[in-house]
């Protein structure tokens, strides 16, 4: 057995005036998978997290809701919990970053750092709401860009054209509070001097930890390396304004009244401050696990937006305030769904309290997203019929049926009772590969672990249909193989369910009880269950995903679109380059009618038409499912077609013999064009 070793880990802090979504869960589930692993390898493991709770935007919310901001961040963070548990994330703990024991670390460590000489003072100039009496964060200016002039931009980028600026930089800014003009007005700034922390930050992410068993941990992925090369390279690091004026919700600067910590300053403190109530409750020794030189590995789990946060600023954070540095900042990429950017209109930024109350199965989606996770900082997306083909035909239709297709047998036949398994070649198959597929999810590579795993039920399905228990049972001189073949599927079922454990804690736990079994640890995958050992009778383990469940859970998302409060300037894609007649009539645009309009099994997307264009009729595919839900209701009318298009084959759908053509608006949205009354099919349009 490998030395028992001394893991914390974390998953980024959720801010506390947002709702938990799927693309958190990525995270939550990811961590949560490499936690119950080492768990379950025997580590001292904890997984902390917490909810961010400083800040503008908190304050502000909670103004508009009339409660004080420590009212609303209680009621947040218990829903969050909520939403998490659900899910199945078993922290050890999740607290607050409005603790006092956050509020003792972020003091003790700024002042560390200021004894080291790392912090400084500066007067700098910035927008201020003359109204509301408070300095605008860059999100809460608003005005034209510089660059491109269009209309409503943020402070910091232009959504239109990419530009990014400083506030002060927009044309005819205004408060997005108040929607007074903002004034420059001066202030006195805390400054963590991270310039001087380059040949550190050089070293700490191009560098590795050696652990305590040997192995080594670079700090950082590979990509992740490239882009903080970038920022270091020039030595042009900026030092990194960690103050804020009052007023403000989060911990006031010792020595320096209506000076307050930066939200960012104090989230990531947040970490050691949720560790530190843990240790207390439970009686661990805090600072063996956050001095200098402890041996103690501390990972974090963060989507690739914090990654400046937390390989640059977060581990000079650590180090000059003379504690440990991370063993690795492991990030991930974000998600999209049907390959979109998750979108409210189009009910696809999908809540986790929606997924739960809908009565989704949350380890379907922890089975999904971990299918689909790698160590590398890609973009993960779930595409809805993916999702049900793969839960239904892996999950149900290859593992649990291992267990459905044996256990009635044992329990009708042999009294729950099992035979010897020892000299069975499929289980030492299954055993043979547990080192394997533990190497996999301590590398964070779960896909192929999956894959591995799915392929060895692929073996043992195999095994079933080879011998076929069901002959076996109408044959009485074969009573002893159907015997053992129905225990050695058994057992079989008991090793995989080892190896899905980490992702399926919950199914992991019925299916001992099925098994009659104490929780199974990873351990338990190179054993089999002794001859004469009982089992329960078998209670369906999982149900098969319904099109009809997620068709109601994107229902349950989508959100009208409101008119906003303050109109705002559409946003126009740039004009294309010159083009001639010459170029315009090379695309044979037709007027053609819809006789039939339909969706396309096994597509999100896709909608396929069957149009005449007077001369003939053609089929085309078009990717507008969205827009339109009720297909049928196209038929009948008029599109425009671009008729001499070769045709294109369409994956596993057929050829598509045209395009129809739509405008598109924001958020993706798509309309079919018309024409008059009197234009008929066949008709050029030119
Ligand atoms: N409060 C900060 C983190 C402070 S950590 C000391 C924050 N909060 S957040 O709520 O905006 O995001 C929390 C985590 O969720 C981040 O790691 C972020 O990358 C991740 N995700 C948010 N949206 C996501 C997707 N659509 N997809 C995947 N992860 C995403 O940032
Ligand atoms: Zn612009």
């Amino acid at each position: 057995m490998t030395q028992t070793r001394k893991i914390l880990v974390t998953s980024a802090l959720p801010y506390a005036n947002g709702n938990i979504h799927l693309g958190h869960m990525v995270e939550h589930i990811q961590t949560d998978i490499w936690v119950r692993f080492q768990k379950s390898r025997g580590h001292e493991c904890y997984y902390v997290c917490a909810d961010d709770t400083h800040g503008t935007p908190v304050m502000l919310a909670a103004q508009k809701q009339g409660v004080t901001p420590e009212a609303m961040i209680a009621q947040v963070r218990e829903s969050h919990l909520a939403d998490f548990t659900g899910f199945g994330i078993g922290y050890d703990n999740y607290y607050s970053t409005h603790s006092p024991e956050n509020a003792e670390f972020s003091r003790e460590i700024y002042l560390k750092l200021k004894a080291n000489g790392k912090i400084a003072t500066r007067t700098i100039e910035q927008l201020y709401d003359p109204e509301k009496n408070l300095f605008l964060p860059d999100r809460f200016v608003k005005g034209e860009c510089p660059k491109c002039h269009a209309k409503d931009q943020y402070g910091d980028n232009c959504e239109v054209c990419g530009t990014t600026y400083s506030p002060t930089e927009l044309i005819h800014p205004y408060s997005a509070i108040s929607g007074a003009t903002p004034v420059l007005k001066e202030s006195e700034h805390f400054f963590f001097k991270l310039g001087e922390c380059a040949d550190f930050l050089k070293q700490w992410t191009s560098g590795n930890s050696t652990l305590a068993n040997g192995a080594i941990q670079p700090h950082l992925q590979a990509e992740a390396l490239n882009k903080m090369n970038e920022w270091l390279k020039d030595d042009n690091l900026s030092d990194w304004d960690i103050s804020r004026d009052a007023p403000y919700f989060g911990f006031e600067i010792p020595d320096a009244p209506g000076k307050y910590f930066y939200v960012w300053l104090d989230a990531p403190i947040g970490y050691m401050a949720s560790f530190k109530n843990l240790c207390d409750r439970i009686g661990v020794n805090f600072n063996d696990w956050f001095k200098a030189d402890s041996e103690a590995e501390l990972y974090h789990f963060i989507g690739k937006d914090i990654l400046y946060f937390h390989a640059l600023f977060w581990p000079a954070t650590l180090h000059y305030s003379q504690h440990r540095i991370p063993t690795g900042v492991f990030a991930h990429g974000f998600l999209t769904v049907d390959g979109q950017k998750m979108s409210k209109s189009r009910g696809t930024f999908i809540t986790a309290r929606s997924y739960l109350e809908q009565g989704l199965n949350p380890e379907w989606m922890r089975y999904y997203f971990a299918a689909k996770l790698n160590s590398k900082i890609e973009d993960l997306d779930l595409n809805l019929g993916d999702f049900i083909a793969r839960v239904n035909s892996d999950l149900v239709g290859k593992y649990i049926n291992i267990a459905a297709r044996a256990a009635g047998f044992i329990a009708k036949r042999f009294d729950g009772c099992l035979l010897s398994v020892n000299d069975s070649g499929l289980l030492r198959d299954l055993m043979s590969q547990s080192e394997t597929i533990a190497r996999d999810f301590e590398l964070r590579e779960y896909a192929r672990a999956l894959r591995d795993v799915m392929a060895l039920a692929d073996v043992v399905n195999e095994y079933v249909d080879a011998n076929k228990p069901w002959e076996l049972a109408k044959q009485p001189e074969q009573n002893e193989r159907l015997h053992l073949v129905c225990s050695e599927l058994i057992n079989a079922f008991r090793i995989l369910t080892v190896y899905l454990s980490p992702v399926l804690p919950e199914l992991a736990k019925k299916a001992a009880v099925f098994l009659n079994i104490p929780e199974l640890i990873w351990a338990d995958s190179t054993s089999v269950l002794p001859a004469g050992h009982v089992i329960h009778n078998y209670v369906h383990l999982m149900q098969r995903v319904e099109q009809q469940q997620v068709d109601d859970l994107i229902a349950a998302n989508k959100q009208s679109i409101q008119p906003p409060v303050q109109a705002v300037a559409p946003s126009y894609e740039p004009i294309a380059p010159i083009a001639s007649f010459d170029d315009f009539m090379k695309i044979d645009l037709r007027v053609a009618q819809v006789l039939a309009c339909d969706k396309v099994e096994g597509s999100s997307k896709l909608l396929k038409f069957r149009v005449d264009l007077g001369f003939e009729q053609r089929t085309i595919f078009s990717g507008i499912a969205a827009s339109y839900p009720e297909p049928g209701k196209l038929v009948g009318r008029k599109v425009i077609v671009v008729a001499n298009f070769a045709s294109r084959k369409m994956a596993k759908f057929g050829l598509s013999e045209g395009m129809i053509t739509s405008a598109s608006g924001p958020d993706h949205q798509l309309f079919l064009l018309d024409v008059d009354s009197g234009a008929e099919p066949g008709m050029r349009v030119g």
